[in-house]
């Protein structure tokens, strides 16, 4: 088995897990991180091979998906057992896998340029239009309002209010999305993030441009 065909089979794999997911971790998700992550690769001289293994596995890992995040990672474990890989390969995909895709590893800043790359290549899937697509998704699949004018906006929101649907789509903008511009490794995601946040910064100021009408044309 070549390189290519461990891509390929490693594709069906990740298809084949994600098919029927609901929590927006579908498939289009993966295709995007791997084919930013490529084009990054590119232009930050990382391995494309390993870069496209990670972006293809990264969400696998994921609780939503796993159930809990040890399971996930041993999911990943044992299907990079059956490639043709070299130890230190497996080891490379793995510990980008846990710096990128965990809750508790999202800030932490991968060891490698290879996942410096995936990991900008999953925060430039969470701004920008499509990141704010995704939002919306999430937060309806989740029973969030939209928009709530009598909430303040809020940077970190605990589990409870979660729970007690104290959050809002646009509330997310303000704990995470308008963060993640700073928060890119390298200077190719750097670019494209500034341009996608100010599309969000655009979008914020319709958005409120147009919920402030309504109130005005009634008075
Ligand atoms: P990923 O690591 O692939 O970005 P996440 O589980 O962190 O996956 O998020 C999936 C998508 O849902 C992202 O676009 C993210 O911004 C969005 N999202 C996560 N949490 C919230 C939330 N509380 N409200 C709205 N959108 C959210
Ligand atoms: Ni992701």
């Amino acid at each position: 088995m070549d390189k290519r065909e461990t891509i390929q089979k490693t594709e069906q794999y990740v298809r084949s897990l994600l098919e029927n997911d609901a929590s927006g971790h579908d498939w289009w998700h993966i295709d995007r991180v791997r084919r930013m992550g490529i084009t990054l690769a590119k232009k930050e001289g990382a391995d494309e091979f390993i870069v496209e293994m990670a972006a293809l596995l990264h969400d696998v890992a994921d609780e939503k998906i796993a159930g809990n995040e040890e399971k996930g990672l041993s999911a990943v474990t044992s299907w990079l057992e059956q490639m043709p890989l070299s130890n230190d390969d497996k080891e490379h995909i793995i510990d980008i896998i846990s710096s990128v895709s965990f809750k508790g590893g999202h800030g932490k800043k991968p060891h490698t340029i290879e996942g410096m790359v995936v990991q900008d290549a999953d925060r430039l899937d969470a701004i920008g239009a499509i990141g704010i697509a995704r939002t919306f998704m999430y937060a309806g699949s989740r029973g969030h309002l939209m928009h709530d004018p009598f909430l303040p906006y809020r940077e970190k929101i605990t589990k409870e209010e979660y729970r007690h649907g104290r959050s809002t789509a646009i509330n997310h903008f303000y704990e995470k999305l308008l963060k993640l511009k700073e928060w890119m490794n390298t200077e190719s995601a750097k670019q494209i993030a500034l341009k996608r946040h100010q599309f969000m910064e655009r979008f914020l100021h319709q958005f409120y441009q147009e919920w402030d009408e309504q109130y005005e044309n009634v008075n």
